[in-house]
């Protein structure tokens, strides 16, 4: 199968430009000006952005989380991603405490072979790292999972001590892998949380309220700490706050190798939401909480300054029925984590609309950073000849409301959208991965197909 993208305008992370773009096959075959090629399909691309594929490097697709389990699965959260223009993920396979890491990844691709519509990656949740199982972090980097997420937070859940964190550190810098860091001090949030239970503060709102952003900057702080001694590349997750980010600067101004994501709750959502009546603020709890407003104006300016390094969307969608609502009684028992896979391109594109950065740090933050960052690039998060044909041809005029009712917008699994009422100008128009077209004006038009990415290590390229 041959495809003509032709008259769009191509911007990647670097250029910007009008050309036609050959795909024949998986790849990219040629890009230039009026290319005479026999194509089997033609897409019309005048007046559109042609632009790599969307990277969300932080998803929890059919994750078991707070005695539930998340609400897409492999096959609605991939599907629901390309209908954003998101061609590819990382999503978090995880070990069972005293288990071995091997059968958590074993677990994770037996939950999306075969479902998913996009390719995908695994990052391992490492929850216990004992001397004796050190070398399976040398498997997993062979098998191509080569970052891992560990967490300062969830006592008694996911939370790891300071001694598993610099042993896994260690280990992951000498294997030439990154770490992921969930960075709270979750031990002093437990006894915040205990405080606030014992004089009844039960309602959504004191989610936030048992959260300070101090807690956060505090968990960033140690974890560039640890991993500057340990000598890894480290990656902030889901970064949600000023105080947080403050942190991350300190740390690259001592030549740190350290960068961090944010994600779009925090850049258009604020702590004012867990305010909604009848139970409602249940929906935006999700760890770390939605901050006070004006910490929208720092993260916006980190992503332009480059202090933030790309966007995620720690997409982890429970519906508000049966599943937040298990917290009725006690914020505590709220399942955490939103949806959003579908909604971060054109979100991100709000940026460039409000002059927050250009569109090529627009692409660089919805793709090639990730690609970039966690072992895919060059054959993802660029539009250039050799490279997977992972293209969407965007549309930036096209105005949007998204809405749990808007079929245009919402294909997740999940009964309400953190953005309802959003209105958006700049959405897909045709979204393809390795040169299947995936969506087309609305329309679903390929179903599964989607390929585990074996990744490089840091700092290598995936050819
Ligand atoms: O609330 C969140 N973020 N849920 C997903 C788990 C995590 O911490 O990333
Ligand atoms: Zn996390
Ligand atoms: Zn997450």
């Amino acid at each position: 199968m041959s495809i003509l993208i032709q008259g769009g305008r191509v911007v990647t992370a670097a250029d910007d430009y009008f050309a036609d773009v050959f795909i024949e096959g998986e790849k990219v075959h040629s890009i230039g000006k009026d290319l005479k090629v026999n194509a089997d399909r033609v897409i019309d691309a005048r007046g559109k952005l042609v632009i790599p594929g969307g990277i969300d490097p932080h998803t929890h697709l059919d994750m078991p989380f707070g005695g539930t389990t998340s609400a897409d699965d492999f096959e609605s959260g991939t599907i629901a991603a390309a209908f954003g223009g998101t061609t590819s993920l990382v999503d978090f396979a995880i070990q069972s405490r005293g288990e071995s890491t091997l059968k958590g990844l074993d677990t994770w691709h037996a939950k999306a072979e075969g479902k998913a519509s996009i390719d995908y990656a695994f990052h391992m949740i490492i929850t216990d790292m004992p001397d004796e199982r050190l070398p399976e972090m040398q498997k997993l980097a062979d098998a191509g999972v080569t970052s891992y997420k560990l967490f300062m937070a969830y006592p008694g859940v996911l939370y790891v001590d300071d001694g598993t964190l610099y042993r896994t550190f260690r280990q992951a810098g000498e294997n030439k892998t990154r770490i992921c860091m969930h960075a709270e001090n979750g031990i002093v949030i437990d006894e915040i949380i205990k405080a606030a239970v014992k004089d009844g503060k039960l309602e959504p709102k004191y989610h936030a309220a048992t959260r300070p952003t101090r807690m956060e900057a505090e968990g960033v702080h140690r974890a560039i700490a640890i991993a500057e001694v340990a000598g890894v590349p480290l990656h902030i997750v889901h970064l949600s706050c000023a105080d947080a980010l403050e942190q991350v600067k300190l740390g690259r101004m001592r030549g740190v190798d350290v960068q961090a994501e944010t994600c779009p709750q925090y850049l258009f959502l604020d702590e004012s939401f867990y305010e909604k009546p009848n139970f409602e603020g249940a929906k935006w709890v999700m760890t770390p909480a939605l901050r006070e407003k004006w910490n929208q104006d720092v993260l916006w300016q980190g992503l332009r300054l480059g202090h933030l390094a790309l966007v995620a969307t720690d997409h982890c969608p429970f519906c508000f029925k049966g599943q937040k609502e298990l917290g009725r009684e006690s914020f505590t028992k709220i399942p955490n984590g939103a949806p959003g896979v579908e909604n971060r391109m054109t979100l991100l594109y709000q940026g460039v609309q409000k002059g927050h950065y250009d569109l090529n740090r627009f692409v660089e933050i919805s793709s090639t950073a990730a690609a970039r960052t966690f072992g895919m690039f060059p054959r993802k998060g660029t539009v250039a000849v050799g490279s997977d044909a992972d293209i969407v041809v965007f549309d930036p005029d096209k105005r949007v409301t998204i809405s749990v009712n808007n079929p245009e917008t919402h294909h997740m699994k999940v009964d309400y959208s953190s953005y309802e009422g959003f209105e958006v100008t700049g959405y897909p128009d045709t979204v393809l991965s390795r040169g299947r077209v995936i969506v087309s004006k609305g329309k679903q038009e390929t179903r599964g197909g989607g390929r585990f990415v074996k990744r490089a290590l840091s700092g290598e390229l995936l050819r």
